[in-house]
Order: C-alpha cells, then structure tokens, then sequence
C-alpha cells in the first residue's frame, strides 16, 4: 500500500496568496512521488483556487469538514456535494477539535454517509483525551469506530481512512507524543475492530493514519514501527520544508 501523508492546515494561512504558495511548493515534490500520496487540507475557502494547482493525482487535495445536508438553509454550512465539485477527493471528518465544538459519534456518522455518496474518501478521526490505567481509552476508540461505521455496506467500509489521533498529542500544548509502541498498540486494536465489522481482507487493506504532533523528526518512528501506513500533520504541514521532508521520509519506508 502506498504511504498517506495528509496535512491539515486548520485554519492557516490567512490569506490565499500565502496559500497558494505552500501548496505549490509542497506540489513540486509531493507530484513527484511514487510510493506516497499527499493530500493536503485548507481551508474550504481555498479549495476552488488550489484545485486549479493540482497536476498529478499523487498530490490532491482535501477538505477539513463536510455537513450531512446536501444544500438548503443551514448557514455557515457546506456539503459534501459542494465539496465534491471542487477538485478535492479527500474529507477529514470527526476531527477532536470539531468534537470538542459538540460534534457527536452520531453527527460524525450522518457526515460518514453522506460523504460516501460522492467519489469522496472521508478520513476518520478517532482518539482518547486521556490515557488511564484500566485502558479505558481502548473501549473508547473501539467505540468511536464502531459507531462511525454502524450502518455501512462493506464496499462503504472498504473505502475509508481511519486516523488515530490521540487528543493529548495533538497541538502545541502537547505535553508529549504517543509514542510509537502506543500507535502500534492502538493501530493493532483499530484494525482488530475493523476486522470485527467487516472482515479481515477489508481490514488489512484500510489505511491507518497517526496524528498527533507528527513531525519530520518522528515521522519514520511512527511509519517504521507504529503499524500505520501514514500520517496526518498539523502545525508541520504548515512549514513546507519540514512537511517535504516528511513526504522524503514516507517515500523511503
Ligand atoms: P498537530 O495536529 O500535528 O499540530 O499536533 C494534528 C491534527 O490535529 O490533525
């Protein structure tokens, strides 16, 4: 499987010109891999101009979000029908900072199926705030995944990304990473779930994806011995050097 590397620009950079300066020098290398494919993710406001920098399908782009709705009166909104008439082929969904503004599993899953109504791959983000002694933490993620894909057809299943990002490494107030034995530990326990719900050849060919303070420094870490086959980048993918490198990196392991 090719690697994932995705980038999520959250809600950076704040003008398009800056924008569209990233993406270009990110496309210059990105385009050129073979083993990896890049996705990056700003801000629905750019996707319409960035589209029109896209060349080669090993560097798309993505969106950060899409409502359930396909269009009507729902202000601030946008669907993922509109999403799909961009070029972007990508949606982050569940993202721990859209749940932390009261996005729940069950809002995540109405997203989830509307998403998979147009050639779009949504990327599920799933995560514990806390780590606790009595692995509570593991229930918890079980239970975020189960819910996402409750009422999924298997063809449905076979075409998501899960993201495992642990809510306490994500961000500059991070007090640490996970380290890459926890991801391996987790991504072990997703796919096991994932084999539950659907069944082992879906399970093993679903990408798994680390994210969480992911970096150039730790990237091959976590691809080399943290069971995911990529990453989602935050504050990193917003510095093209550093992201570049870790596309390099993703493209050797
Ligand atoms: P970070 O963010 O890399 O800045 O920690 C990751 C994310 O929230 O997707």
């Amino acid at each position: 499987m090719k690697k994932l590397i995705v980038g999520n620009w959250k809600m950076n950079p704040t003008r398009g010109t800056d924008a569209r300066k990233l993406f270009k020098s990110v496309n210059a290398t990105a385009s050129k891999l073979k083993n990896t494919e890049t996705v990056v993710c700003p801000p629905l406001v750019y996707l319409e101009s960035l589209g029109e920098l896209v060349t080669t399908r090993s560097c798309v782009l993505g969106s950060q979000d899409a409502f359930w709705e396909h269009a009507g009166a729902y202000t601030g909104q946008v669907s993922a029908d509109m999403i799909f008439g961009t070029k972007a082929r990508y949606v982050i969904v569940g993202h721990s900072e859209r749940r932390a503004m009261g996005e729940t599993d069950e809002m995540v899953s109405k997203k989830i199926k509307s998403i998979l109504q147009f050639p779009l791959i949504p990327i599920v983000c799933v995560g514990e705030t806390k780590r606790d002694d009595d692995h509570a933490y593991v229930k918890l993620v079980k239970n975020q995944i189960k819910s996402a894909l409750a009422d999924l057809t298997q063809e449905e299943i076979a075409r998501i990304v899960i993201a495992y990002e642990p809510v306490w490494a994500i961000g500059k107030n991070a007090k640490k990473a996970c380290e890459p034995s926890d991801c391996r530990e987790m991504a072990h326990v997703i796919k096991t779930v994932l084999a539950d719900i659907s069944n082992a050849e879906i399970a093993k060919a679903i990408p798994i994806l680390y994210g969480g303070s992911a970096n150039a420094e730790n990237a091959e870490p976590y691809l080399k011995d943290g069971l995911v086959d990529g990453l989602l980048v935050g504050r990193a993918s917003l510095d093209a050097k550093e992201f570049i490198k870790i596309l390099k990196i993703a493209e050797k392991n």
